[in-house]
């Protein structure tokens, strides 16, 4: 982290998890152990039914919640299809996009960049993920690999919305593995998105965008990956379920930086 120059976001992704009663009853319990005072950005990203629950609950904190897909498209013919105007209306201040749980469900890259893109647009936060498999760093390609893919996704941004996107990298082979990547692993890659942005749209904006790792990040490991210089802060799965996790997180974000 280095939060002289860009915010660090503690984010949870519920995935396809909880029912918009056990949302309320989440949200109760993590407002009773949520510290006072100013911590880092907290989001929690919800399924679509569970966005009214949570939003309610969370109006008077500091938690922010998001959705954990949209469309690109403003309206239309798009069964079950949720639009960015919908979840800025609903009270989202984020949302995911390229998750490869959606990839693997066919997303592809143009579609990444259409949804941030129109996720930039509406004023949400858009948390973009990259990440390789197993095989490509095996293979050896995981930088390529990266580096395409955060360039497919930011393609076309303007320089005065680039601030506004966090990016989240997640190797798929640490993904609600129990697997996480090391420190040094997870460093190496956020080292090598932010080069890549640097390229794209210069060195202050590079210096300012807020990097994720996710990947089995819990209360266990998040301290010692938070203390690496281009880690901002996490997207987890897994440990955003339990309230106690989630906050012991959120503490260890506010760790002492250099
Ligand atoms: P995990 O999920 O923390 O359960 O590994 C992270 C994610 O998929 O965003």
């Amino acid at each position: 982290m280095n939060r002289k120059y860009r915010k660090t976001l503690i984010a949870g992704n519920w995935k396809m998890n909880k029912t918009p009663t056990e949302t309320k009853a989440f949200m109760t319990e993590l407002k009773g152990l949520l510290p006072k005072g100013r911590w880092c950005d907290i989001a929690l990203c919800v399924p679509a039914v569970c966005i009214p629950a949570a939003v309610r609950a969370m109006r008077e904190t500091r938690v922010g919640i998001g959705a954990e897909n949209c469309n690109p498209n403003p309206s239309g013919a798009y069964t079950g299809e949720v639009s960015t105007a919908m979840l800025v209306d609903a009270g989202c201040k984020y949302v995911i996009i390229g998750h490869s749980e959606r990839r693997a469900m066919g997303e592809t890259d143009e579609e990444v960049n259409a949804k941030t893109k129109a996720a930039l647009e509406a004023g949400l936060i858009p948390i973009v993920c990259c990440g390789e498999s197993l095989e490509q760093r095996e293979a050896d390609i995981t930088e390529e690999w990266i580096s395409m893919q955060i360039k497919l996704a930011l393609a076309g941004i303007s320089e005065d919305k680039i601030r506004k996107v966090v990016i989240a990298y997640e190797p798929i082979w640490a993904i609600g593995t129990g697997r996480t990547a090391t420190p040094e692993q997870a460093e190496e890659v956020c080292q090598l998105i932010r080069t890549v942005v640097r390229k794209l749209f210069g060195s202050k904006n590079a210096r300012a965008t807020t990097i994720l790792y996710g990947g089995s990040m819990n209360d266990k490991n998040a301290y010692e990956l938070l203390a690496q210089p281009d880690i901002d802060g996490g997207l987890i799965g897994g440990a955003s379920l339990v309230p106690s996790k989630f906050v012991k997180i959120i503490e260890d974000a506010n760790q002492p930086t250099a």
